[in-house]
């Protein structure tokens, strides 16, 4: 590739490469792009060429080719780390590429990785120790629940979904409150938050996430409505570990208040989003209530564990 390629050039050989059935050649442009650009910040060719890869990573998704989807997201995933000068474990980024290949969901941005990885490795430890239910609130396409479910399935072949729970609007984010205000704009993060932070934003479709869970996992249970009110549905169950990923203060307290009760000795809840104003505040409103020893991890998660026996922190 010429040095001085712009990234038009760039953006328009890859799509005649994918046009022509080369979706390999077409990431490969991608990446000299990458390279040529450095794009590890997050600047508009940075995005541009991450959406490109996304698109061609999504596209399999599309075609319910979800084993080449696999294949091509492992790659695209695989080279995005080299560059950050990255690893996580070779398993986890299996699972991490085949969730996103088979809710189709793009594998950026890159720093979610690290922190799935936290969240499934965690769920791993405490899964192989504790009995009782799991439960995602907040799933949008179902990439981090997916997660879950190939990370147990790979522990536990036979297993087709039985006692796992999704709950969500299939709306998006609810209206926030005055506790989901007060970012730090000093935060480089703050603005993405914002411009996330909007009534309806994530909203996914019920059939699609349904469709995606169901396809590899026909057992799953999926609760569609407003937090708290969708919870009923599991009032007698006992759980070993739930994910929040509801971003917004007054859904993960509800969340919080239902499950916390309902968690089995040793079990875990942990939070997304603690960099989100809303979120943060009710964890630590509700751990300072029930005088709960929380941790925190380096990748924007938090956790309680139940009882005595404490999981080390995910981040050491
Ligand atoms: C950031 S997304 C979840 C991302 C997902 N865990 C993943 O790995 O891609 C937040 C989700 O929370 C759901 N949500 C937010 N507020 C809610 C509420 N009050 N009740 C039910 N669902 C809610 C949204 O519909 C959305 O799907």
């Amino acid at each position: 590739m010429p040095e001085d390629y712009t990234l038009q050039e760039v953006l328009s050989d890859a799509d005649a490469y994918y046009a022509a059935g080369d979706a390999r050649g077409a990431i490969e442009v991608l990446f000299q792009g990458w390279d040529q650009f450095e794009t590890g910040a997050a600047d508009s060719a940075g995005e541009a060429i991450r959406l490109a890869l996304g698109r061609i990573c999504y596209s399999y998704w599309v075609k319910r080719d979800f084993e080449t989807g696999r294949q091509i997201t492992a790659m695209v995933v695989n080279a995005a780390l080299e560059r950050a000068r990255r690893t996580v474990e070779p398993e986890f980024a299996a699972v991490y590429a085949e969730a996103a290949a088979a809710t189709g969901t793009s594998p950026f941005p890159l720093q979610r990785i690290f922190r799935h990885q936290n969240l499934v490795r965690l769920f791993r430890r405490v899964a192989a120790e504790i009995a009782g239910d799991v439960a995602e609130c907040g799933c949008a396409r179902g990439l981090s629940f997916m997660e879950l479910c190939l990370a147990f399935g790979r522990d536990h072949p036979d297993w087709a979904g039985e006692g796992f729970h999704v709950f969500d609007s299939f709306e998006g984010l609810s209206e926030p409150g005055e506790k989901d205000l007060g970012l730090d704009q000093s935060d480089a993060g703050a603005a993405q938050i914002a411009r996330n932070m909007v009534p309806g934003n994530f909203a996914v479709a019920f059939d699609l996430v349904r469709e995606n869970v169901h396809r590899r996992f026909p057992r799953v249970e999926l609760h569609r409505g407003w937090i708290p009110n969708a919870f009923s549905a599991v009032a007698g169950r006992s759980f070993r570990f739930v994910h929040l990923d509801v971003d917004l203060y007054q859904p993960t307290l509800d969340s919080l208040d239902y499950f916390f009760p309902r968690l089995a000795v040793g079990g875990v809840i942990i939070t997304d989003d603690y960099n989100w104003p809303g979120a943060r505040t009710a964890f630590l409103e509700f751990c300072a209530r029930h005088r709960l020893q929380l941790q925190a991890t380096d990748t924007s998660q938090a956790f309680v564990q139940k009882g005595s026996d404490a999981v080390k922190p995910n981040s050491v």
